[in-house]
Order: C-alpha cells, then structure tokens, then sequence
C-alpha cells in the first residue's frame, strides 16, 4: 500500500504525518516535493539552508564509525551536506535514477562522471556536436590527464561506431538535445550501441531535462546536467550533477571496471559489492568529488533545488515561446536558416516527433543573412534578449558563438561543426512572446 491509500484508510480522528516518500507522484508533484526533509526543530517549511563545512562526531566511536561506513553520519561538506542532499534526492526521482550527486558546475559533472570511469591511457567515444565547453574539456585537460575522447560524426552509422569504439574505450558520451544546433540524437540508439559493446552511456540531458525525455528510461546508463541552466532556472548560480541509473551491469562487462569490482583495500569489499545499485554513485562522490574537490555551496544546492519546483511550469512556457520564434524565423525573409529540430522539414523532424513530441527544447540557433556582419548587426540591435553566454535562464539570450563560445576551434572544425559566420544561438526565456518576437523583428530590420 502505498502513503496516498494509507491516507483514505486511516481513522478520520488521527492526525496524519506529511509525506516524505514522493515514490508514485506525478513528476509536477514530485518536482516541488521530492527530497524535502522534515524540519522539527522550527517546523520550517522550506528545508533550511545547512551552512556548514562538517558535522560533529557523537563520540570517539562515531568519527571512527562514520569514517570506516560502518555508521551513516555526515562527515564534511565535500562529499555530502543537507542542502544538497535535497537537490540530489529531488533530482534523482525526476530522473528516475538511484542515486545522484550534486557538484559545483555542468563542467565538474562531466569530468566526475567520466574521471569515474576511465584513466590515463583509456578512451571516451563522443558524438561530435557537443557544447564547445565540453569539447575544449575533453581536448585540453583531459589529454592532460591521458584520456583520449574520439568523435562519431554520424552517429546513425553503426560501423562508423564499431569503428571508433576501441578495446580500452570506457564510456560513450552525448547530449540528449545538442548545444547550439539542436541536431537531436537517438538516444535509444545509442544505448543499444553501448550495450553492443558493454559501455555505459553517459547522457548530457541538460538542455532537454528530465521533464521532456529520461535518458535512463531509454537505456542510459549515467546522465548529467549542468543544472546552472533549465534546472535552477534562472540564471543565479552555478550548479551540476551526475545521476546513476543503477542499471549498468559492471561486473558483467568484457571491459574491466576495477575501480568499482575491485577491493581497493585489502579485507574491504569492492564498491559495487558494498553498494549495487548505487556503486556508480559511490565511487564518483567518494573516489573523484572527494578527491578533487568540486562540492556544490549549500547556497547554490537550495537556489537548484527551489529552482526545480517550477521545472514543468518553466518548460511549458519556454516550449511554448520556442516553437512561436522558430516559425516565426524561419518564414522570415533575413533569415538563411533555423536549426530546431521541431521544424518540419528539418532531418531530424521524425526523431524529434518520435522522443519529443515536436518540442525540442529552447536552445537552438538561427543563422541570419549577412554573414559576420548581419549577426553583429542583429546582436546589437536586440533590446530584451541579452547578448550573453549561458542558457536556460528565464530571460531571453542571443550568442555569436564564431566569434566567442567556438573562437578558439580552427576554421575547418567550426565549418565541419556548422558554427557559420551569421549563426547566432538562441535561449528562449518565458517573457511574453509577442515582446520577444517584436524584438527579433526589430533586430532583423538592421540586418
Ligand atoms: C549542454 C551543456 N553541458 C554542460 C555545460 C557546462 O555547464 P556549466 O556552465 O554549469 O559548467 C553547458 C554550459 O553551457 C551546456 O550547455
């Protein structure tokens, strides 16, 4: 019986507890709910915010229990603290995962989650059309640290894929919906792929987020947001995590996990013996986050978690105004082309249909006629959209990327990527679209 029919059967006299165990709500109620903790000393609603470096230990039993797992404890913010926990658990029931952890940036979510599983002289398969920061992480300190990443240009060529993926490859990485271009993948592809060759796959599920399509539910092994974006909403701070789909069958795999199946001290069982379902987890906030150090503020952890609770509300309205503007602009005489996958006509309209019901999300990018010049015209003609880098704010923004997030790539990758002189990338916020639409107008009149 779940806590909802225990509420119909129980004495009409008895004063019932609130419910904690959010397991069978809907996703809006899950959303505002999920995580929250009981609050007995003030009976504050809203969990407060736990600013605090560490915990004190019981006794001299308890540090030492605490330490050795034997007992639960909190031990120091680097690997867990009460706001973030909030966030992670919240987190972890949209995405229907077993377990998440919640880190400093999108950036320390991606390099936690790969870092967990592979090393030096190991490879990571991705496909090619991937937020430029995650491209420049994975080519600049990632070769630092001896992990190569490989690209899948066409990523529906299955021998293109057996060809990539070598013996040492450890993880295939992706985007649900890619940053800037909006060129969907099949995620359901992917995960038969990675299953193919015993690899987990690592989802980016940033700019989709759990509320238009679940990566887990399609096979994902591991997803990852940067949760600055859609998540918090709006704009304030920076925040990331990782979740575990518990799903991945790491002693089963002809690839060696050893960090996870192997006892790593002598007597000590292995992670995944101590742990199953949530191994992954706890090997990425015990063995990285910990070790590196990229713990999320608590004041950050409570701004992501009060962000989430108007996920669905957000995403309607952004969907909404997103699919108003791409029409909009692509019917628009100075425009050359609209990259939104949700357009008829675009290569990707059927995938798009399929996984997400023609609503692909709010980022996407617009190439307007006049090369480098009508882009720079168009930008600073733009008065409620700002010209800013970040996405999945509330507020509207505009981005050259040639000339700033995709400056450093050689001319041939920017080419071969399709960052074209006039393409200018959108995030559309949840202002009032006739305002926004006014404003694109005003802005392609200059160009
Ligand atoms: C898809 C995607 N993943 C990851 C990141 C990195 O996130 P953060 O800026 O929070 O480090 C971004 C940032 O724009 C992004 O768009």
């Amino acid at each position: 019986m779940t806590d909802h029919e225990q509420g119909f059967d129980s004495d009409p006299d008895a004063v019932l507890d609130p419910e904690y165990d959010w397991h069978g709500y809907q996703f809006e109620t899950r959303q505002v709910h999920a995580g929250e903790q009981e609050e007995r000393n003030s009976g504050a609603r809203i969990t407060p915010i736990a600013m605090t470096a560490g915990y004190r230990f019981d006794s001299f039993a308890d540090g030492r229990d605490r330490f050795s797992g034997k007992a639960d404890g909190l031990i120091y913010s680097r690997q867990r603290n009460p706001s973030g926990t909030v966030a992670e658990r919240r987190i972890t029931s949209l995405e229907g995962g077993t377990e998440t952890i919640v880190v400093a940036s999108g950036q320390a979510a991606i390099t936690t989650a790969l870092f967990a599983l592979a090393e030096s002289g190991e490879r990571i398969v991705s496909t090619a059309s991937i937020y430029s920061g995650t491209r420049i992480l994975f080519g600049r300190s990632f070769a630092r640290f001896g992990v190569t990443v490989d690209y899948v240009w066409d990523e529906s060529d299955d021998d293109e894929w057996d060809r990539v993926i070598r013996p040492n490859t450890k993880a295939i990485f992706t985007e649900t919906i890619p940053n800037p271009k909006n060129d969907i993948v099949d995620i359901e592809h992917l995960a038969r792929v990675a299953a193919r060759h015993g690899i987990p796959l690592v989802v980016d599920n940033t700019i989709a987020t759990p509320y238009l399509i679940r990566p887990i539910e399609y096979g994902a092994a591991i997803v990852v947001h940067s949760a600055t974006k859609f998540l918090s909403g709006h704009g304030a701070g920076l925040s990331g995590a990782i979740v575990d789909g518990g799903n991945f069958d790491w002693a089963g795999s002809e690839r060696s996990y050893p960090m996870l199946t192997e006892a790593q001290s002598p007597g000590v069982p292995s992670v995944l013996e101590r742990h199953g379902r949530t191994a992954y987890a706890r090997l990425a906030r015990e063995a990285v986050v910990n070790d590196m150090g990229p713990a999320l503020s608590p004041f950050n952890s409570f701004l992501l978690h009060q962000g989430i609770e108007t996920l669905s509300l957000r995403m309607e309205r952004h969907l909404s105004n997103s699919r108003a503007i791409a029409e909009w602009l692509s019917e628009h005489p100075r425009v050359e082309s609209v990259d939104y996958s949700s357009l008829p006509g675009n290569p990707r309209y059927e995938l798009a249909q399929r996984l997400y019901g023609a609503a692909t999300g709010s980022v996407f990018a617009v190439t307007v006629r006049g090369g480098e010049d009508g882009a720079r015209r168009f930008l600073d003609g733009l008065r409620v959209f700002s010209r800013m880098t970040n996405i999945g704010d509330v507020r509207s923004m505009a981005l050259h990327p040639a000339t700033t997030t995709h400056f450093s790539f050689s001319q041939e990758l920017r080419d071969r990527l399709g960052i074209s002189p006039g393409l200018i990338r959108l995030s559309i916020g949840i202002e009032g679209v006739d305002d926004l639409i006014a404003d694109l107008d005003a802005a392609l009149r200059r160009v």
